[in-house]
């Protein structure tokens, strides 16, 4: 396979791969789709104040999240029905994380049962989240999630209600079944497609004791993701979470919040460094990995560039774009003067 020169030319090649129900399923967000457009443009208005006159002949990107030892800071978001993207589905997916030397985070809705999935992987992996309807269901998923090896649960909160997805009221959803909710409760809905606002599986319901009884039963850490406000934040990590991950899913749900890179500083302040903050949306570059941690990130996850290498070549796809990404980094932080991620300081962002 001839790879491309970077992450962002692998869409065009999914797009000619995929079933358009498919790509648009992948490609689009909530409503007019500002936000999801503000997230990439966001990374991109920052400007670099490179630090001359560094030694960079040694450059580590090596990090440590909660206990996991990192060769580099970019994980794989969750993504739900990989099968959409490759016969291989998760399996091929945590197959390519391993290759890409990447933390994986496995979501609720994929493909392949979190235990089929992660047999066999050597690799640690994180399981997302949803809270279902039925108390005891969500019990229940984490302790499958946990006893098939995830190191942690992250607790998906931006999702308590469906966002206006255009594109799949227009075009539908593509087919997928969710082996890990087969045996679990599903509310029936027999109001017309125009009038839902609730979602068959997830909990509308998802609140603070939600999470506070998930802390106090769950047998690995929890972790929040889909939080942009400060105080959120602050409250999340008083009730004991073990990190906080700033993101609007990706742009999917409520149009016109913000881009996440102009939420993280917000979360990053109220967080105090007490626990991880992770980021995702719009993470396309290297560049983009480097501002998030001047903007004081852990950690970065991506979402759909790693949905198109899988679409493009499987595993090798995913390691393709976690070693690229992991390689603009690298050049990023020689060119930056930063020889550890402890070097990217907020400094070298032009003010
Ligand atoms: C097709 C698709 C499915 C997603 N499924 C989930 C999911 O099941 N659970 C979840 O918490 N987030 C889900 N997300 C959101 C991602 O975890 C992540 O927040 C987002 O993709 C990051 O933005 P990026 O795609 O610009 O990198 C999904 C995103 C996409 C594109």
């Amino acid at each position: 396979m001839d790879w491309p020169v970077n992450v962002g030319d692998l869409e065009p090649l999914a797009r000619d791969r995929l079933e358009p129900i498919a790509y648009d399923y992948v490609t689009g967000g909530a409503a007019d789709e500002l936000t999801l457009a503000d997230n990439v443009a966001a990374w991109r208005r920052l400007r670099l104040a490179p630090r001359n006159l560094v030694d960079v002949s040694s450059l580590d990107t090596s990090t440590k999240l909660l206990r996991h030892d990192l060769p580099h800071p970019i994980l794989l978001a969750p993504v739900a029905a990989h099968s959409l993207f490759h016969p291989g589905a998760e399996r091929e997916t945590l197959r390519g994380a391993t290759a890409g030397e990447a933390l994986a985070v496995l979501s609720t809705m994929s493909s392949t049962a979190v235990e089929d999935a992660a047999a066999g992987v050597s690799s640690p992996f994180w399981f997302q989240l949803y809270a279902q309807r039925d108390p005891s269901a969500t019990d229940s998923l984490v302790a499958r999630a946990a006893a098939a090896g995830a190191a942690a649960v992250v607790l998906t909160v931006d999702t308590p209600t469906l966002g206006a997805r255009d594109r799949d009221r227009r075009m539908g959803l593509p087919p997928s079944t969710y082996p890990n909710l087969s045996d679990l409760p599903e509310e029936p809905d027999d109001t017309p497609p125009h009038r839902r606002v609730f979602h068959s599986r997830f909990s509308p319901s998802l609140s603070w004791p939600v999470l506070r009884h998930l802390l106090d039963t769950s047998p690995v850490p929890v972790l929040v993701k889909g939080v942009l406000r400060a105080d959120v934040a602050a409250q999340a990590v008083d009730a004991g979470v073990a990190g906080v991950v700033v993101s609007n899913h990706g742009g999917r749900n409520l149009d016109t919040v913000p881009a996440t890179a102009d939420a993280l500083p917000g979360v990053v302040q109220a967080v105090q460094g007490r626990v991880p903050v992770l980021v995702d949306g719009g993470i396309r570059r290297g560049t983009d990995v480097a501002k998030a941690l001047m903007l004081g990130a852990d950690a970065v996850l991506v979402g759909r560039p790693y949905v198109w290498g899988l679409t493009v070549g499987g595993a090798e796809g995913v390691a393709f774009v976690l070693d690229t990404l992991r390689t603009e980094l690298e050049m990023a932080m020689g060119l930056l003067g930063a020889t550890t991620l402890a070097d990217l300081t907020p400094d070298l962002l032009w003010d």
